[in-house]
């Protein structure tokens, strides 16, 4: 558990029934602000990958985990759906072309299950040993696609991705913007593609324009990275935003 869950869970048992209401907001909103305080709440570093098909998460994913071990620290690189081994085959139903009528809730709720097992699995106990963790996918995908892609409730999607994580956020995310139709291509090329990629081109432009909503929402944690020019540039632009962590 990090230092920041532990901290709001005493908090919690210091409220005895005679503390005033005002004082427990007080309690609560102070032990709040500490668990998203970046440095004091982790031990380690979080970092996701997200954009639409195609966009280079995978390759990108291998090149920063080589420049981050280069800089000396102990890497974990995982993805989602997957990560583990029940979460692999929670990937393979979803990703599955011949699941073609996987109903939207059904859909977000598996991403959900393998994204609890990941977190409680790999992602915290790794980031309890100090690694920086990179992951392909993450929360941010399950807003973009079954929240703006399927059009499911957005602030439900919220409230069930804090509840899968436990409340735990990346310290940074790179959204590798790309246009959809090179995206698709790249994605789709040496065969028809899965599930996802097999969804109209509207549906993959909506998640994309999802995903731009998501980092003006959030600027200091997304960044967004043009995916234009060579992979080695696009890997110079990632790098920029992750050495301001590092
Ligand atoms: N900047 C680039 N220039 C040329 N080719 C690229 C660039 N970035 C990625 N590619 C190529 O595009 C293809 C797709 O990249 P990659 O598999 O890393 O994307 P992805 O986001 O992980 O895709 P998916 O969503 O399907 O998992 C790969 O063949 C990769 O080599
Ligand atoms: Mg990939």
């Amino acid at each position: 558990m990090r230092k920041c869950s532990i901290l709001y869970y005493t908090s919690r048992k210091f409220l005895t029934p005679q503390t005033t209401f005002l004082e427990e907001r007080a309690v609560l909103c102070y032990s709040k602000a500490e668990m998203t305080r970046k440095s004091a709440a982790s031990e380690g570093i979080f970092i996701t990958l997200e954009g639409p098909e195609g966009s280079g998460k995978s390759t990108h994913l291998e090149r920063l985990s080589a420049y981050l071990k280069r800089k000396g620290l102990e890497v974990l690189c995982t993805r989602e759906p997957g990560g583990t081994r029940v979460g692999e085959r929670l990937r393979e139903i979803l990703l599955s072309p011949r699941n073609r009528g996987m109903s939207p809730l059904t859909e977000l709720l598996l991403y959900l299950a393998s994204r609890a097992q990941h977190v409680e699995e790999v992602v915290r106990p790794a980031l309890a040993q100090g690694k920086a963790v990179i992951s392909t996918r993450f929360s941010d995908s399950s807003l973009t696609y079954q929240g703006y892609g399927r059009g499911l409730d957005k602030q439900l999607i919220r409230k069930m991705n804090r509840v899968a994580t436990g409340g735990l956020k990346p310290d940074l995310t790179i959204l590798l913007d790309i246009d959809i139709a090179q995206g698709l291509k790249r994605a789709r090329a040496g065969g028809k593609g899965d599930r996802l990629e097999q969804e109209a081109r509207e549906f993959h432009q909506r998640v994309r324009e999802g995903y731009l909503k998501l980092a003006k929402r959030e600027p200091k944690r997304i960044k967004i990275v043009k995916v234009k020019g060579s992979i080695g540039q696009v890997q110079k632009r990632i790098r920029y935003y992750v050495d301001e962590l590092v």
